[in-house]
């Protein structure tokens, strides 16, 4: 089968030893060193924090709410991710790609991503999970940058479904052995906590928006508020209706422009799952036994000792 990237492809990058697989060493100085620009706008998160749907409101409130252009071009290409050819970026990964055409053009298009993100007319949109150490410097003081923080217990939860659905990386195990590689610091982005708080820190920064999904969740339009304000946009009560209907869950399930569904021509994936899944605060419990929850709250405890971080309680 297409499992070829294995869990064990791994790199410790910088000093606080983010996991990233081996193909990452090649774009790290060519991510570190990109010129940025003033009007850029990037999301930066940990992976199954609400990205997708970050992207999404971002984009179409600073486009005016061009939901033609929104319908007609897939997000992907709208607001590249950066380190995407990472996973691609390796002997096993192009042995099984190139063996169709499709997805040897897939290959291509995704190994280009940087020199096409380089060459893009402004305004650009980029969409990157590393933490802000391994982005340009000049990141925060040149261009916005907002980031969007989820519970973990979700975020893991998210996470192992998600490795169902893109199995780029081979994983196979169950849910607690999963946890377990979350906990270790074993799996890409990792760790959690250190990539969150690195944002987290920066806040207050006038550059810098940071956002909860829990909040998101809660109040779709006093979100967009809040970023169309962040942009120097104004919203009208209209805007503000369509745009929350857009970005409801079943209707962003159902729209092919987000929901990855074109990824399903791709070797790595399961055709039988979703990339929208279930877009609920607090699933967390339905996965977890008794000494899950117990590592799990001393694993928070412990990361949130030094900083004033915490999760919204979800109502
Ligand atoms: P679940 O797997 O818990 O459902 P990312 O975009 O960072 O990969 O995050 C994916 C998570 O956001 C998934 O969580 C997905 O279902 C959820 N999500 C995507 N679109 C959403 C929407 N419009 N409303 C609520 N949740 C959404």
């Amino acid at each position: 089968s297409g499992a070829s990237c294995l869990i064990d492809d791994f790199v410790r990058i910088g000093p606080k030893g983010y996991w990233l697989p081996h193909g990452f060493t090649d774009l790290a100085p060519k991510i570190y060193n990109m010129a940025v620009r003033p009007d850029d706008i990037w999301v930066t998160t940990y992976p199954k924090s609400g990205t997708t749907l970050l992207q999404e409101l971002v984009w179409l409130v600073a486009n005016n709410f061009d939901y033609a252009k929104a319908e007609a071009i897939p997000l992907v290409k709208r607001f590249p991710f950066i380190e995407f050819a990472m996973f691609l970026n390796s002997e096993k990964a192009r042995t099984v790609l190139e063996r169709d055409a499709k997805n040897k053009a897939m290959l291509k298009a995704i190994n280009e991503v940087i020199d096409q993100v380089s060459s893009m007319q402004s305004q650009r949109y980029i969409k990157s999970h590393l933490p802000l150490s391994l982005l340009p410097p000049a990141l925060l003081d040149t261009c916005r940058v907002m980031h969007v923080a989820r519970d973990p217990r979700d975020v893991v939860v998210s996470y192992y479904h998600h490795n169902e659905f893109i199995q780029s990386r081979g994983y196979s195990g169950n849910f607690k052995q999963f946890w377990n590689l979350f906990i270790q610091n074993r799996l890409d982005w990792t760790p959690y906590f250190e990539n969150v708080k690195e944002a987290w820190e920066k806040r207050n920064h006038p550059n810098m928006l940071f956002l909860f999904y829990e909040d998101i969740l809660q109040d779709i339009p006093a979100t967009i508020k809040r970023v169309a304000a962040f942009l120097g946009k104004t919203v009208t009560d209209e805007q503000l209706s369509r745009l929350s209907n857009h970005l409801s869950f079943d209707n962003f399930k159902k729209n092919k422009s987000v929901n990855m569904d074109a990824l399903k021509d791709f070797v790595f994936v399961n055709k039988d799952k979703s990339f929208i899944r279930k877009g609920k605060a607090g699933g967390w419990h339905d996965y977890f036994d008794e000494e899950m929850m117990q590592q799990a709250q001393q694993w928070m405890e412990y990361n949130l000792r030094d900083t004033d971080l915490r999760f919204p309680t979800v109502k």
